[in-house]
């Protein structure tokens, strides 16, 4: 993988940074949150499974894996692709597991083509409305469709707000959760379901959790030993740290309208 130069480091978003030193889990709620997911999704050997904003493809590979699934997952962002495709090649699972360039607003299958469809942290970069509709056009009638989504567990103070929304994650957009589940209604799925949690990515039991003792000890060595590694860390930490006590996640899980139920 190219080395990337400290001037882009800097202008690296948070999630393409923790990728960059290393980091497999890069959502809100972390394992926990995935296997929330997991459950819900209830996926079966052969599924057509589409995994949208796959980031390094953690969980991409683990369906495959664990589930016997075939999974095509795509990214909008090179950097994140290059890293999925390493991992993917690394696990060995290549056959069962495609990696693509792909937009969550404009996908490139044709109608009906999965069985399940996930979106783990990706809805809330983009126009959401738009989103949710295009994860339910390339679902066939009576498929899962999965996201999770950042939302504020309590009201935040003026200062996190401004923080997350407007230095850490500037652009990013939050809603409560019945707001994301009117999104997913609006966008046509039925008997939606929730779990939430709280944030957890970056706190030390999260980081732990999420990335097991080595890992997490060579990510350390990856940032402690490159500056502008370590100048980016110090920047970001406390901004995510004062933001932590009000961040959660909601896992909004549903189906697809059967053909016969299906809006005009
Ligand atoms: C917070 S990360 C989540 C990554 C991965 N789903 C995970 O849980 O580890 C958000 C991901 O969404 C991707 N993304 C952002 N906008 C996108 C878009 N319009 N279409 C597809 N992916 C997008 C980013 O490149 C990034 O990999």
């Amino acid at each position: 993988m190219r080395r990337l130069s400290g001037r882009e480091i800097e202008q690296l978003d948070p999630y393409a940074f923790m990728a960059v030193i290393g980091k497999r889990v890069i959502h809100p709620g972390g394992r926990i949150a995935t296997e929330q997911l997991f459950r819900r999704a209830d996926f079966h050997e052969d599924d057509r499974v589409l995994d949208v904003g796959c980031g390094v493809a953690t969980t991409a590979i683990t369906i495959a894996r664990r589930f016997g699934a075939k999974v095509t997952a795509v990214d909008i962002s090179p950097l994140m692709l290059e890293r999925a495709q390493a991992n993917v090649q690394a696990a060995k699972v290549d056959d069962p597991v495609a990696i693509e360039e792909g937009d969550i607003l404009s996908l490139r299958f044709p109608n009906e083509s999965f069985d399940c469809v996930i979106a783990e942290a990706v809805t809330m970069f983009v126009e959401r409305g738009r989103a949710a509709q295009e994860l339910v056009r390339v679902s066939r009638p009576g498929a899962r469709i999965l996201a999770t989504e950042f939302m504020w567990r309590r009201p935040p103070t003026a200062a996190a707000r401004e923080i997350f929304l407007g230095q850490v994650c500037p652009g990013m957009r939050f809603d409560t959760v019945d707001d994301w589940v009117r999104i997913y209604e609006n966008a046509g799925l039925i008997n939606l379901q929730v779990d939430d949690g709280p944030f957890e990515l970056m706190t030390p039991r999260g980081f732990l959790q999420d990335e097991g003792l080595a890992r997490m000890l060579a990510i350390m060595g990856r940032v402690l030993t490159r500056p502008a590694h370590l100048k980016k860390m110090a920047w970001l930490m406390p901004r995510m740290q004062s933001a932590v006590p009000y961040l959660g996640y909601v896992v909004v899980a549903g189906e697809k309208q059967p053909s016969s139920q299906a809006r005009a």
